[in-house]
């Protein structure tokens, strides 16, 4: 079964017809779209990034019967030559904030990845993206410096405040990940325009069409 992961960038798609169910975890409660796929929401009740409950949100999906992940984000560009209304299928990751874990009353070291089937496949269904580059995980809820973009400049493509987190515990609880990046902007400093959170849904709003044909592309194969 599929699990689909949304924020910013489904926030404006039309999505199937699916049942909301609450589904509870060892974790905490968390809410998700159930059918022949399930989706999952991952600002819950309007839940800021720092604070979403990550551990439930994956294990909700692995309740379900969720075998394979694929999250969408909304993320800043790092890179001069991606710009705003590009999509990003993101390779590896790191994260400049703390991740969560599942393995905090017992011992497990995850080894993790994205996956590299999935990602293939993403691949073919979205020849256009962007098919190599680093996701860079901030901490959020505010945006970065200009400084700070400088110094993250070095390290990676892309910038957002989710799937680094995801992606550690979907490989925590041995769920295939891969993501889909929709780059709404130049991080701070690197575009032309005064960045700000409007600004950002504006271009998400703008990359509605694109997602909804990603996301059906997705579901259809
Ligand atoms: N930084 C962090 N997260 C983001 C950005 C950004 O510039 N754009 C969309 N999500």
């Amino acid at each position: 079964m599929l699990g689909i992961i949304g924020g910013t960038s489904l926030l404006y798609a039309d999505l199937p017809e699916l049942e909301k169910k609450v589904v509870p975890t060892p974790f905490g409660p968390a809410e998700v779209l159930f059918g022949d796929i399930v989706i999952l929401m991952r600002h819950q009740f309007n839940t800021p990034p720092h604070r979403i409950n990550f551990p439930a949100c994956l294990s909700s999906l692995k309740l379900s019967g969720v075998n394979r992940i694929v999250a969408f984000g909304s993320v800043g560009s790092l890179n001069r030559s991606i710009g705003p209304g590009s999509v990003v299928l993101p390779d590896d990751y790191l994260s400049m904030s703390k991740i969560p874990t599942i393995f905090n009353s017992s011992i497990g070291h995850a080894s993790p990845s994205i996956d590299a089937e999935i990602h293939d496949e993403l691949s073919y269904i979205v020849p256009e993206a962007v098919k190599k580059g680093t996701y860079v995980q901030t901490d959020g809820p505010r945006l970065e410096t200009r400084a700070e973009i400088m110094a993250l400049k070095d390290l990676g493509d892309v910038v957002g405040m989710t799937i680094s987190s995801e992606a550690t515990i979907a490989n925590e609880l041995s769920i295939p990940f891969a993501a889909v990046c929709m780059v709404d902007n130049f991080c701070h400093g690197l575009g032309a325009e005064e960045l700000s959170y409007e600004y950002i849904l504006e271009k998400s709003r703008s990359n509605k069409e694109t997602t909804e044909k990603i996301l059906e592309n997705i579901i259809e194969r």
